[in-house]
C-alpha cells in the first residue's frame, strides 16, 4: 500500500468461508461490545456468507441482537421492496427474517417512495439520533463504487441520489429476475461512510481482483471511491484469495 495508508488492514483468506466467518464474528464482536449497536450492512453476493454464517453463529450460542438497530446502506430508486432484486428483500431475506429482528430497529430506504430526495434527510437525521452507525459492512464495485457512491460523485455528502454508473447498471441484472427498468440509487455518502466508527469492506472472486489492486495501489481519490475508505482510521479490507491475486505485495 502507499505511505500516506498507514489506517486501513488488508486481510487476505485463503478461502471465501474463512473470510465470511471472520467478518461474521467482526459483527458478532461489535454487538458483544455494544449490544445496541446501529449496523450498516450492504446488500449484493459478496457478502451472503458472511450473513449466513452470521445467523447461524447467533442462533448457534444465542447472541441477543433485540437491540441492535439496522439502517439502510443503499437501495435503487424505483423498485419496490417487494421485488426480489431490492435491498430491502435481500436484508430482509438474509438477515431481519432469520435473525427475527423487529421492524422498529429496522431503517431502510424506501426506493418507491415520492420524492425520493426526502428520505436523505430523513436517514441522516435518524442515524445522528441514534449516535451514528458503529460498524458499516460494504461491497466493492467493479469500478470502484461503495454503496452507491458511484466515481466521481461528490465525497462531502451524505445520504443522496445519485445517477448510476455504466457499469454499476450492467452489474445489475445479475439481482433482478424480471427487466425492472433501473437508473438512479439512493445511497449514503462517503461522508457517512466516513463517520461510521468502523468500516469492513468485503471483496470475493477474480472478477473483483483488478479493482481490489486499484483500491489499493491507486491514490486516494473519488475516481475510486472506495480509495476512500484508506483515510478512515478503523476500516479493514478483507478480500480472498482471488480478489487479491493481482496484488503487488500479498
Ligand atoms: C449493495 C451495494 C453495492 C455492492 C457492490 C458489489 O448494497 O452497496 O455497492 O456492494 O456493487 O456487489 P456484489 O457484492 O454483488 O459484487
Amino acid at each position: 500500500m502507499p505511505k500516506e495508508d498507514c489506517h486501513m488492514e488488508l486481510k487476505i483468506f485463503n478461502t471465501p468461508e474463512l473470510l465470511a466467518k471472520h467478518t461474521a464474528n467482526k459483527i458478532i464482536e461489535a454487538i458483544t461490545q455494544k449490544p445496541n449497536a446501529v449496523l450498516c450492512l450492504a446488500t449484493g453476493h459478496s457478502p451472503v456468507l458472511t450473513y449466513r454464517h452470521l445467523v447461524e453463529e447467533v442462533k448457534r450460542s444465542a447472541i441477543d441482537f433485540s437491540s441492535v438497530h439496522f439502517v439502510g446502506l443503499d437501495e435503487w430508486v424505483g423498485v419496490k421492496t417487494t421485488n426480489p432484486g431490492s435491498c430491502h428483500y435481500f436484508l430482509h431475506q438474509h438477515l431481519f427474517t432469520p435473525l427475527k429482528i423487529k421492524p422498529s430497529n429496522i431503517h431502510l430506504f424506501n426506493g418507491l417512495e415520492k420524492p425520493i430526495e426526502k428520505q436523505c434527510a430523513v436517514m441522516t437525521e435518524t442515524i445522528k439520533n441514534m449516535g451514528g452507525i458503529d460498524l458499516m459492512l460494504v461491497g466493492l464495485g467493479k469500478n470502484g463504487h461503495i454503496g452507491f457512491n458511484e466515481p466521481g460523485c461528490d465525497e462531502n455528502l451524505s445520504a443522496h441520489v445519485i445517477s448510476l454508473d455504466k457499469i454499476t447498471l450492467q452489474g445489475s441484472r445479475k439481482y433482478f429476475h424480471d427487466d425492472t427498468p433501473l437508473e438512479k440509487g439512493i445511497t449514503l455518502g462517503i461522508q457517512s461512510v466516513l463517520e461510521s466508527n468502523q468500516v469492513i469492506l468485503v471483496a470475493n472472486g477474480v472478477k473483483k481482483a483488478e479493482i481490489v489492486k486499484q483500491t489499493i495501489e491507486q491514490p486516494i481519490s473519488m475516481n475510486i471511491p472506495a480509495t476512500m475508505l484508506r483515510k478512515h482510521k478503523q476500516s479493514h479490507m478483507f478480500v480472498d484469495a482471488k480478489a487479491a491475486k493481482k496484488l503487488e505485495n500479498q
